[in-house]
């Protein structure tokens, strides 16, 4: 007979006013550090990278000034963007041994589970992999974001048996990762729309795969299993592959006039959540959300077809979330319920939009390495043991 721990026996799970045992399932509202990159104000819908909105960013700013802000919390002069942009671009081809890589993982694996393996390849090759000094992080980021884009649009190359696309110098970040994939420059509109969903993607304070890469970190670990492990949290769908499973969501639904009936099928019975709704910190609407919902909806009265139909069901559904679940439950639309539609008109597979997510958020997976480390302490929580002590053993021949 064993024996229950009583909850004075373990103090650090007690409130030390009330004395009752605190357990915050999910890490909710739990502060870790203090942090100058990234605040969001989840009940009034905004959100700032390094004390600069969002909106303002999306407007005025590029993704390569974006990237500069959040890694040195500055915005650049003319000439230092100019050499930050240089260095960017010269840093975007990846090693022959990650294109062979590339050509052997099997073609119908998820896109997230490619990246964490090329990633983590590319992080064998690095002679600084080892390098954990704040100049040899920044050098590891700028590399990684940089070639990130180069990987995705490789290996959908690669899977559909056509040949990659050697990256254009002369083309911005955005510009450059839609030339890659589809091997002619894009349209104005759609390149300035992937530039600011890089913008968009880029930080998002301690969510799931930022925790994970600073957990990672705090071992003193390297600086890509901090990154591979981050891939490995965003690929859930309850984080970053949310913006695909809303994809398949729409198909499902497949017309808008069918979304009363599902919704009524699945969301009011609680067999299904909506994919692309509902957040931690956002207690009403994602402004990220309202800036891709724009651009879908430009998107589908431009082009029209599947787009269009993408963005009608979404529309409808987005009308009963907000009535049924925000009004009442805060449960509101968040960004990654309308980015798909808007890589969709980009011509971009389904399947890739996490990859593409990723991509972007290196950046403040990174500054949050960086930050965290400067003033380290190894992040390890305690968990209430609900279980029994003292059990007497018993040999496995009388048991
Ligand atoms: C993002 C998310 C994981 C946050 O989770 P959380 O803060 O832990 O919230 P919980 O899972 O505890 O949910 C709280 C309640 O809201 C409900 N809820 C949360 N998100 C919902 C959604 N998208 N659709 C329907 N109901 C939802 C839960 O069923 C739960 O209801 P209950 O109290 O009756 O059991 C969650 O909202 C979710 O699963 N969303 C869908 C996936 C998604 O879009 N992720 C991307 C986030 S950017």
């Amino acid at each position: 007979l064993g024996r229950k721990i009583s909850p004075e026996e373990q103090p650090w799970c007690l409130d030390k006013v009330t004395g009752k045992v605190v357990i915050s399932k999910g890490l909710e509202n739990i502060c870790i550090d203090k942090s100058t990159i990234c605040y969001i104000d989840g009940f009034h819908s905004k959100l700032y990278y390094r004390g600069y909105s969002i909106e303002d960013l999306a407007k005025n700013s590029t993704y390569e000034e974006t990237v500069y802000l959040i890694l040195y919390g500055k915005l650049p002069t003319r000439r230092e963007l100019n050499d930050f942009s240089g260095w960017m671009r010269e840093e975007r081809d990846i090693p022959r041994e990650v294109v062979e890589l590339l050509a052997k993982i099997p073609r119908d694996i998820e896109p997230m589970e490619m990246l964490r393996t090329a990633v983590s390849y590319l992080g064998n090759l690095d002679p600084g992999r080892h390098d954990m000094s704040l100049e040899g992080v920044m050098r590891k980021t700028i590399r990684l974001i940089s070639k990130m884009p180069t990987i995705i649009a490789y290996w959908y190359r690669i899977r559909n048996g056509k040949e990659t696309v050697y990256p254009d110098p002369r083309l911005n970040h955005a510009e450059n990762f839609l030339y890659m994939m589809h091997g002619e420059k894009p349209e104005q509109i759609l390149a300035k729309a992937m530039d600011v969903s890089f913008i968009l993607y880029a930080e998002h304070e301690m969510n799931a795969s930022a925790f994970t890469a600073v957990v990672i970190a705090s071992t003193l670990s390297d600086y890509y299993s901090a990154i591979v492990g981050a891939i490995g949290a965003l690929r859930g769908p309850l984080h970053g592959y949310a913006n695909v499973e809303a994809m398949r969501q729409f198909d499902e639904i497949g017309s808008p006039e069918n979304v009363d009936k599902w919704y009524q099928e699945y969301i009011l019975t609680g067999k299904k959540r909506v994919m692309g709704a509902g957040h931690r910190v956002y207690k009403t609407y994602d402004p990220r959300a309202k800036i891709f919902r724009e651009y879908a909806r430009e998107f589908a009265e431009r082009y029209g077809g599947r787009v269009k139909t993408y963005y009608q069901i979404a529309d409808r559904l987005e009308g009963y979330v907000m009535k049924q679940l925000c009004e009442t439950r805060n449960i509101c639309t968040n960004c990654d319920f309308w980015s798909g539609i808007v890589y969709y008109a980009m011509g971009i597979p389904v399947d890739l939009y996490c990859a593409v997510f990723a991509a972007a958020r290196t950046v403040g997976w990174s500054a949050h390495v960086v930050e965290y480390v400067t003033e380290n302490r190894i992040l390890r929580p305690r968990l209430y043991y609900d279980g029994e002590i003292e059990r007497e053993y018993v040999l496995i021949e009388n048991r």
